[in-house]
C-alpha cells in the first residue's frame, strides 16, 4: 500500500509499504523533509529505506515487553509490528502517522490526544481475554518499554499506567518516591507519578506530558542526528548534538539527572529514557523533556540482604561505572542537603508494607538512600 508519512498535518514522504508486514519497501516521493523524525539522515537528498524502517519498527511494542506473547495470541497477530498500521502508526508521544494515499483522513479526526480510543489492546496487554470484536485503534500499539503498560483516558486525561515486576513490584512505588525526591531537590521539570492499586497490585500512573503541538525526541534520536567522532566521549557527543540542533538547557539538565539518578540508584537511564521536546508546527526546540521512567531503581530486583548502597552498580547512559559517571557532574552547589534529610521519613511514608514488601525491606531502603545522600555530600567536598 502507498502511504504518506505525516507529521501532524505536514506531509513528509510518500512510501510504499508491504500490506502484510508493514515494512517500508520504497521511498516514492519527498515533501517537507525538515519534518522528518530527528535522526533520520537525508545525506543523499532523501531518507534511506533502512533508516525509515528502523524508526518505523522502533514504534512497535518491543519483543521484550512482559506478557507480549500471550497478548499477541489473544489478538490473533503474529508480530507486534502488524499492530502499527491498525492505528495508522499514531502515538501519544509524537504526531507522526501514515496516511493511506487514497484516503481523505485528517489528523484532527483520528489523533489520540483529542479523540477517544479503545481500551481493548491495553486490557489484552494487561492479561484480559479479548472481546468478540476487538477494536485495534489504540495508542498502546505504539508504546515502548519492557514493563506491562497501557494508555487510558482517566478524567479526560491521557494517562500511562505501568506495572512493576516480580517479586517486589517496586517500580511503581519507586516512581512515587522519585516524584518526592524531585520536589525535595527543587526540580520543576519532572513527570509526577501516583500509585493505583488494582486487586492489591500496585501500578504507576502518570499524565501525558506531550500535547497536540509537541513531540518527545529521545536521546537515541538526538545522538543519531550527528555522526559520532571517536575523539568524543558519549557524553560530549550527546551535548554536541544538542548544541547543533539548538536544544536549550541540556547541560544543566543532565547535571541534575545524574544527581537524581545517583540518589535513586537508577540502573536504567538508557538513551531511550530521556530526551527533548520539539514543537511539531514550528520545529522549535522547547528544552529537555521532563524526567520520566525512574522506577528501575532502589535495588528493585535485589533481595533485601543484597542491598548495599556502596556497591559499584552498573550505571547508564554515559558510563557503566557510577564513579566515572558522577565525575561528569560539574556543580554540586545547588543540592539542598537540608531537604534531603527528610528522605528517610519519605521512604517510610511512601513504601507501606504489602504482600510484596515487608517492614525490614522498607527500613533497609531508607538507610540505603540516606547513605547515598551522605556519599553525595562527600563527592561535593572532594570537588
Ligand atoms: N508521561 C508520558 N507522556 C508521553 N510519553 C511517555 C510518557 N511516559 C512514557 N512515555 C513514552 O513511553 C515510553 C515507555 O515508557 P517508560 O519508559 O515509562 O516504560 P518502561 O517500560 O519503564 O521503559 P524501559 O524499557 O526503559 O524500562 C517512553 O520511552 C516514552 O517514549
Ligand atoms: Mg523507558
Amino acid at each position: 500500500m502507498k502511504c504518506i508519512l505525516m507529521n501532524k498535518n505536514t506531509p513528509v514522504v510518500e512510501l510504499e509499504l508491504d500490506d502484510d508486514t508493514a515494512t517500508i519497501l520504497k521511498v516514492m516521493q519527498t515533501y517537507e523533509l525538515d519534518f522528518l523524525p530527528v535522526g533520520i539522515d537525508t545525506g543523499n537528498g532523501s531518507p534511506s529505506k533502512k533508516a525509515l524502517n528502523e524508526w518505523w519498527f522502533g514504534r512497535s511494542i518491543p519483543a521484550s515487553r512482559s506478557g507480549i506473547r500471550a497478548a499477541l495470541e489473544q489478538l490473533g497477530i503474529e508480530h507486534s509490528k502488524q499492530l502499527l498500521l491498525k492505528c495508522y502508526g499514531l502515538s501519544l508521544s509524537d504526531q507522526y502517522w501514515m496516511k493511506p494515499v487514497d484516503s481523505k483522513l485528517e489528523w484532527k479526526n483520528i489523533n489520540f490526544f483529542e479523540n477517544d480510543f479503545s481500551d481493548d489492546v491495553g486490557n489484552i496487554l494487561f492479561g484480559q481475554t479479548a472481546p468478540q470484536n476487538i477494536d485495534l485503534m489504540s495508542p498502546c500499539n505504539t508504546s515502548d518499554g519492557w514493563l506491562k503498560k497501557k494508555w487510558k483516558i482517566l478524567d479526560a486525561k491521557r494517562c500511562l499506567i505501568k506495572a512493576g515486576s516480580n517479586p517486589f513490584m517496586q517500580e511503581p512505588i519507586n516512581e512515587v518516591f522519585g516524584t518526592r525526591l524531585h520536589q525535595r531537590l527543587g526540580c520543576n521539570n519532572y513527570v509526577p507519578y501516583k500509585v493505583l492499586l488494582e486487586n492489591g497490585i500496585p501500578y504507576s500512573v502518570c499524565e501525558n506530558f506531550i500535547n497536540t503541538n509537541t513531540e518527545l525526541v529521545n536521546a537515541v534520536s538526538i545522538n543519531r542526528s550527528m555522526k559520532k567522532r571517536s575523539q568524543f566521549s558519549s557524553y560530549e557527543h550527546f551535548i554536541n548534538a544538542c548544541d547543533r540542533l539548538g536544544i536549550p538547557g541540556m547541560k544543566e539538565f543532565v547535571d541534575y539527572m545524574l544527581v537524581f539518578d545517583y540518589l535513586m540508584a537508577n540502573t536504567d537511564r538508557h538513551f531511550g529514557n530521556f530526551g527533548a521536546i520539539r514543537n511539531v508546527e514550528t520545529l522549535e526546540w522547547i528544552g529537555p523533556a521532563p524526567i520520566f521512567d525512574s522506577g528501575t531503581s532502589l535495588w528493585h530486583d535485589k533481595l533485601t540482604r543484597a542491598i548495599n548502597p556502596f556497591s559499584e552498580m552498573e550505571t547508564k547512559p554515559f558510563y557503566s561505572s557510577v564513579s566515572k559517571q558522577m565525575e561528569l557532574v560539574s556543580d554540586f552547589s545547588w543540592i539542598p542537603f537540608e531537604e534531603l534529610k527528610h528522605l528517610k521519613d519519605d521512604i517510610r511514608e511512601i513504601f507501606v508494607p504489602t504482600e510484596f514488601m515487608d517492614e525490614e525491606r522498607i527500613e533497609v531502603l531508607a538507610e540505603a538512600v540516606n547513605s547515598r545522600v551522605e556519599e553525595l555530600q562527600c563527592m561535593k567536598k572532594k570537588l
